[in-house]
């Protein structure tokens, strides 16, 4: 993949299409086989065009990785704190984009509201990229109120020295 040829951009209302079809196919294929499947059928009616414009309606920061026309990556930021969704075409797994996507939404987050920890709930095969980030597991893997089975964990920023508060 041509590194150069990647563009990270704010989502808007009308990338809520593509958005929902590219995180319902991750979630198909990598997230609902570790999930019970009442759980993980409501996982997916949660993840479509409609919730997922909705969520940009209100102020969730999308992030949004793309190859020319192509969506290859997103990442969502509730309250510049939650990451609640961060997904990579499967095509272009191991080239460093999750990386990019999460540097560009953390400093996104530390800009709009100086934030020091973020959280996430990870899917289990999510749980060593999100460590290879510097996330630690605040404890086990748990059923969440939604049903779905995830590692709830968190990463502190530490505040370069010399700089305020
Ligand atoms: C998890 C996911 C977003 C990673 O995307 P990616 O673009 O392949 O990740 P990157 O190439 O940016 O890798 C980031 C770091 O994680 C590591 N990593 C990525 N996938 C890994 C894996 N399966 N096991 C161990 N480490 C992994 C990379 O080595 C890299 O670390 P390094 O830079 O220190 O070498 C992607 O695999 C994905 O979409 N998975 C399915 C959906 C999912 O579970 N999303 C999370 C929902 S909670």
């Amino acid at each position: 993949m041509a590194k150069a040829a990647l563009s990270i951009r704010l989502g808007r209302p009308g990338d809520a299409r593509a958005v929902g079809m590219l995180v319902r196919r991750m979630t198909r294929r990598w997230i609902l086989p570790d999930q019970p499947r009442e759980a993980g059928l409501a996982l997916l009616s949660r993840q479509g065009a409609a919730v997922q414009r909705r969520h940009m309606e209100e102020g969730h920061r999308f992030h949004l990785a793309w190859l020319g026309d192509t969506l290859v990556g997103v990442a969502t930021m509730r309250d510049d704190s939650h990451l609640t969704q961060l997904f990579v075409s499967t095509r272009y797994h191991g080239h460093g984009i999750a990386r990019r996507l999460w540097r560009r939404a953390m400093a996104d987050a530390v800009h709009r509201a100086g934030t020091r920890r973020f959280t996430l709930n990870a899917s289990r095969c999510a749980v060593p990229a999100y460590r290879r980030l510097g996330f630690v597991a605040t404890g086990p893997e748990r059923l969440s109120p939604s049903g779905v089975l995830t590692t709830p964990m968190e990463l502190k920023r530490i505040p370069m020295r010399g700089r305020r508060a």
